[in-house]
Parts: C-alpha cells; structure tokens; sequence
C-alpha cells in the first residue's frame, strides 16, 4: 500500500529562512546548502528572488547561488513571483523556478499584493518564459485547507487554482498547507478531488507543523499515492503573512519515519543530523524537530 520510495524535498533554506528574524550570513547559508548537497537529498530550494524588502532575509539569493557547489543529481531552485524575479534567478542559472499564490483571495492579496485573478497572467508569463529558457517549473499553491483571513478552503476552489497552473504548463504542483491546521480527514478530501483530475506523480504536499499533525498528514498522503514531500531541515520555517504559522513538517523527524516505514528517501540520516547541526550552529538557537532534541539530549 505504501510506496517504496519518496523524494523529500529541502525547503529549509528558503521557507526556513524567510521567517527567521535574526538576519543569517551569506556564507553560512552557503555552507549549510553545501551540507545540504552532500546528505543525499536530491532537491534543495534554496531561496527566493521576491522584492527584497518583502523578505530582507533572502534578499542575498543571487550571491547564495552563485557560490553554492552545485553537486551532481541534485536539483537547486528558487521563488520568484514575477517576471523581475525570473529575471534575476535566470542570471545566476537557477536550475528549476517555482511560481506560487493561493487558493484563498485573502492569502494571495496578503502575501503577492495581488488578487487571485490579477495573478495568473503574471505567473502565465513567468511560466512561459522559464519554459523557454529550457526550465521545469514548480507551482505552489497556498492554503489549500485553510486560510489566516478567509477561513476554510474548500478542495474546489483547490482545484480551480490547480487546473489554472497546469494549463499554464507547470511540471508539477506542491500543496501548501501554509498554516499548519489540517488533519488527516481533510487531507483525504482535497487529494479525493484532486487525484480525480491530476496524476499522483505531480503532485507534491508541503505541510507546516504548526498543530502536530504534518507527519499524520503525510502519512494519509502516502497511502493515496503522493510520493513527494516539502519539509525543512529541524522544522525550521512559517510564512511572515499567515500569523501563527511555524515551520514546515521536519525533514529528520521525517526522514526518521520514511526509513523506519521501509521507504527509501536516498538521504543519510547521520549526514543530515550533521547539516542541522551546522544551520543551529549558525542561527544561534534550537531547533525545534524531534531528532534534534534527541541529538542534543545523546
Ligand atoms: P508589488 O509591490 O505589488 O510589486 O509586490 P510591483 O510589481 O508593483 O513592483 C513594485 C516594485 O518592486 C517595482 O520597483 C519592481 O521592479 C519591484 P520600482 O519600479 O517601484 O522601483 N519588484 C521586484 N524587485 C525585485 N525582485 C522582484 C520584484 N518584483 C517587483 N521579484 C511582489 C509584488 C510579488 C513582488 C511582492 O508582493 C513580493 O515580493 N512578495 C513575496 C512574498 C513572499 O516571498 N512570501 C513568502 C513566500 S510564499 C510561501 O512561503 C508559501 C509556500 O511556502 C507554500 C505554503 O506554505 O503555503 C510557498
Ligand atoms: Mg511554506
């Protein structure tokens, strides 16, 4: 029933980063990213070319790219929300873009300052143009459970926003569950009415932990055939336009369940306990994820 092998994508060094307040030296996440690259994972979002002054923390993308050892199999990409932003990650040759909004108008206007309609001719243009340029494209779309300013979402209006990215020729499609609310019934619903219209292999779920029920969530995920996960490394994370959100689910605590379920991830356990070290090291504070408090009680 279960799958027998799941790609974990790292997100932590931009959806991580972008809600830390404590500004983070360029070198150190360049360090950290090359950690990274060597724990096995084959995918690393490594920061975002949005408006700097939307996200200060990230506002050194391009030099975070430009320095990174690029290993081989692995995939490096970044945010942008805009033509300027593509732009910009285009210059320092970003392997793979991600394109994002909401599934809620109260989230899209908070988060891109646009409304849900007003966005997707600006992200069918990012798309086009990053295709042309020979890139895969990601689309995310937010608050697919739930919503900071509008309340609940429901798997249609999920749908509609998804049908609209596909259209626009995304390669695959991440699930945010940006506020950290859903449990596993929920989960069941939205990817009942999703895996109506789109394959299993593109789709991606991206869990914030905020409530304790990501791993729960994953779980339910997996049984319906999602093989592709979003998390950050310790539990690092939140968005800064959905109050009350904190990380995305923990890449060890999930790695820790992946392998003891019998499922393959290609990660090193030991390598990536290594790599959250550094980045708690570097933050100068706890991370918050299971394996790290056993780590640091060892
Ligand atoms: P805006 O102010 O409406 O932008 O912001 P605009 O298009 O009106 O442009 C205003 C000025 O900004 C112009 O400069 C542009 O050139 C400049 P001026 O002509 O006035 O001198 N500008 C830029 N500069 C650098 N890079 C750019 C860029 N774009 C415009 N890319 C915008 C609209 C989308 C840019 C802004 O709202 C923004 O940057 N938002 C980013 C918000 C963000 O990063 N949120 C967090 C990521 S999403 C997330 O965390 C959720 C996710 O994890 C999934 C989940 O958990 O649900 C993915
Ligand atoms: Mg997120």
């Amino acid at each position: 029933k279960l799958p027998k092998k799941v790609t974990v994508k790292e997100v932590g060094p931009r959806d991580g980063l972008q809600n830390e307040k404590e500004r983070v030296a360029t070198e150190d996440k360049i360090a950290w990213i090359d950690s990274l690259s060597e724990t096995g994972v084959s995918y690393i979002e490594v920061s975002s070319f949005v408006h700097p002054k939307w996200i200060p923390q990230l506002a050194d993308a391009a030099e975070v790219l430009k320095a990174i050892k690029r290993k081989k199999g692995v995939t490096y990409a970044a945010l942008v929300p805009n033509i300027r932003g593509l732009d910009r990650a285009l210059e320092v040759d970003v392997d793979e873009v991600s394109i994002f909004m909401s599934a809620s108008e109260g989230h899209n206007r908070s988060n891109i300052n646009k409304s849900i309609e007003e966005t997707y001719p600006i992200l069918g243009e990012v798309v086009k143009e990053a295709k042309q340029a020979g890139k895969r494209v990601r689309g995310y779309v937010s608050t697919v459970i739930a919503c900071p300013y509008d309340g609940p979402v429901s798997p249609s209006q999920v749908r509609t926003v998804a049908d609209q990215l596909f259209s626009m020729g995304i390669d695959e499609l991440s699930l945010g569950e940006t506020i950290g609310v859903a449990v596993p019934t929920q989960v069941e619903q939205l990817l009942d009415e999703l895996l109506l219209h789109f394959d299993s292999e593109k789709l991606a779920m991206h869990f914030h932990d905020t409530r304790g029920t990501a791993l729960a969530n994953i779980v339910k995920s997996l049984e319906m055939g999602i093989t592709i996960f979003d998390s950050s490394l310790g539990g690092l994370g939140g968005c800064p336009y959905a109050k009350g959100a904190s990380g995305n689910v923990a890449t060890d605590d999930l790695v820790y369940m992946l392998h003891e379920l019998g499922i393959e991830t290609g990660i090193d356990f030991q390598s990536l306990m290594k790599s959250g070290q550094l980045i708690e090291t570097a933050l100068g504070k706890q991370l918050k994820s299971r394996q790290m408090d056993i780590l640091r009680a060892e």
